[in-house]
């Protein structure tokens, strides 16, 4: 939801300092973080020996169903034993484990292609260059420069708006509120995707620069939205966001 990245070695040094155990959840990692793809331990070339488990789900860059943990003998063991899947579940179809043998393959580069190094890279390369973007045009963005999660701050008034406005120009967004994050810490989430174009992240950080203006989303232009009502009092609620988005591409 931030887009931040954790400080693999410093809680694996944390860790080993307390003696405790450590979980880690690639579930927006694997597959999308590293040179090679493997998620966190990957990017920061700590290995996985000391992470105590670690999982990851195959919903995000496998396109499939269903995750993986990975542990110690005794605690696979005892989440076969104990866990409701095992007994319970039906076990994962042959076309979604063909789906996620195929990408990881991709992945890894042994289906004889470099496509899947290719399409890591352009992922971090997208991520970069939407995150620079937009805070160069002066918006808020939240997280860690290479995290392909690229939340930007919009506030709780107009992030209805904003959604609006953004689906009235072509462009479908993902707005979060609370409580998945604090009352006043509202945001649209963009997701980046390796195949996302240079020409698709233009128009997007274009659009949502004219519809940031007027909405005062960017941290140096607080004025804009209020001389908008000043000199437009919105009559009825329908057709207001037709008549803001005549306003901003008309
Ligand atoms: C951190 C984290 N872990 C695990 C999951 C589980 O993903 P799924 O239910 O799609 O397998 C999610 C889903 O978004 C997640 O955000």
């Amino acid at each position: 939801m931030e887009g931040t990245i954790v400080n693999l070695p410093e809680v694996i040094r944390l860790k080993k300092k307390y003696k405790a155990y450590l979980y880690v959840d690639e579930a927006h990692s694997i597959g999308a973080l590293g040179p090679n793809g493997k998620g966190v331990a990957d990017l920061f070339k700590t290995g996985t020996k000391d992470i105590d488990i670690l999982m990851g789900t195959f919903t995000k860059s496998f396109a499939a169903f269903g995750g993986y943990i990975s542990a110690s003998k005794e605690i696979i063991n005892h989440l076969r034993v104990s866990s409701h899947s095992p007994c319970y579940a039906q076990s994962m179809s042959p076309p979604v484990m063909q789906q996620i043998a195929s990408t990881l393959s991709v992945i890894q580069g042994h289906d004889g292609t470099a496509e899947g190094k290719m399409k890591i890279q352009r992922l971090r390369q997208n991520a970069v260059y939407m995150r620079e973007n937009l805070q160069k045009l002066g918006f808020h963005v939240y997280g860690h420069p290479e995290c392909p999660i690229v939340p930007v701050k919009v506030s709780l008034i107009c992030l209805p708006w904003v959604s609006r406005m953004m689906q009235a120009a072509g462009v479908s967004i993902v707005v979060v509120g609370s409580p998945a994050v604090a009352f006043f810490e509202t945001r649209i989430r963009f997701c980046l995707s390796a195949s996302h174009s240079r020409q698709q992240i233009d128009k997007v950080i274009d659009i949502l620069d004219q519809i940031g203006h007027v909405m005062c989303a960017k941290k140096n232009k607080p004025d804009s939205f209020a001389e908008y009502r000043a000199k437009n009092m919105l009559r009825h609620r329908k057709g207001n966001y037709i008549e803001m988005a005549d306003f901003i591409f008309g």
